[in-house]
């Protein structure tokens, strides 16, 4: 049997809580799958999952980035590349994902497509492509990161549940915390995925920041039975959106993105994922430009 219809066949022929031991049965391989989700759209996913990937990229993780917004990729956009569609031809089973990714030094990232028609009339089921994706390529890196679309579908949360870690990005805003709340609830029923971590951005205080991490961690732990790590925060940049991520994604260390990296690595610390953590003065230049 194919290797994806395999492991989504273990929801059904399981009970639906499944323990997350049981999940992780790609424990094997050095490669370590965080997914950066969280329900609502417009919270910072894109931006944190390319400044994640770069991050480690740049402290010598063999990386690959996914933008799993099938046709409204994002990720190309942000950095400022053109838009190819190639996705289109790893659909068609015409070109492979080497093909396909644009790579700087040890950061590879597989761009979805934008208002494909191919993509839009496909009958394939876009989790179980990018699950042979990964089950055929994660020999090759350190990390893969999955950069997730808004919403609950049932191929998100699958991409969600099949990753090692979920990073859930709430704002504190009411919506986003209800949004976040039914994709853990969806995850932890049908999944059995107990793990979880948070991290609030866009805050404005540390009083708010609190209230968000406590409201969700709480309510997840009594209602759920499951766990919440907190990763931390990032606060919002009074600048305008475009602002936000030349300020994010640039090379040049701020003081903000150095909270971001201690972030980071308080995260790869924890779980036990490949460790580089970057010396004090590391150059940050990437080796060679995009091709
Ligand atoms: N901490 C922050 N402060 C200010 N602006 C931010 C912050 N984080 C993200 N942004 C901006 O918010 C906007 C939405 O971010 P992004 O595209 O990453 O969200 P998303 O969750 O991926 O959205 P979608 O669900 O549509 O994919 C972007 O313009 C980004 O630059
Ligand atoms: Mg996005």
């Amino acid at each position: 049997m194919h290797k994806t219809s395999e492991w989504l066949q273990s929801f059904s022929t399981h009970s639906n809580s499944l323990k997350n031991s049981e999940l992780r049965r790609a424990s094997d391989f050095a490669c370590t799958k965080v997914s950066i989700t969280g329900g609502k759209g417009g919270v910072g996913k894109t931006s944190i999952a390319l400044k994640m990937a770069q991050e480690l990229a740049i402290t010598g993780h063999r990386t690959l980035l996914i933008d799993c917004d099938s046709n409204l990729s994002n990720t190309a956009i942000k950095l400022g590349l053109p838009l190819e569609n190639k996705f289109e031809k790893i659909l068609s089973g015409e070109a492979s994902l080497q093909d396909c990714i644009i790579q700087r030094g040890n950061f590879h990232l597989l761009p979805a497509c934008n208002g494909s028609v191919e993509v839009f009339e496909t009958k394939l089921n876009f989790d179980e492509i990018i699950i042979d994706i990964i089950t055929s390529h994660e020999h090759e890196y350190d990390y893969i990161i999955l950069d997730c679309p808004a919403g609950v579908g049932r191929e998100i949360l699958t991409l969600n549940a099949y990753c090692d870690h979920r990073w859930i990005v709430v704002t504190p805003d009411k919506s986003s915390i209800t949004d976040s709340y039914s994709l853990v609830k969806l995850l932890s029923q049908r999944f059995g995925i107990k793990d979880n971590h948070l991290l609030v951005n866009m805050y404005q205080s540390d009083k708010q920041f609190q209230k968000v991490v406590i409201t969700l961690s709480e309510t997840i732990e009594n209602f759920l039975g499951a766990r919440t790590h907190i990763l931390g925060g990032i606060p919002k940049l009074d600048v305008s959106s475009e602002g936000f991520d030349t300020f994010f994604l640039s090379d040049k260390k701020n003081e903000f993105q150095r909270n971001f990296v201690k972030l980071l690595y308080g995260f790869t610390e924890k779980v036990g994922g490949p460790l580089n953590v970057p010396q004090q003065g590391t150059q940050l230049a990437y080796e060679h430009d995009v091709h």
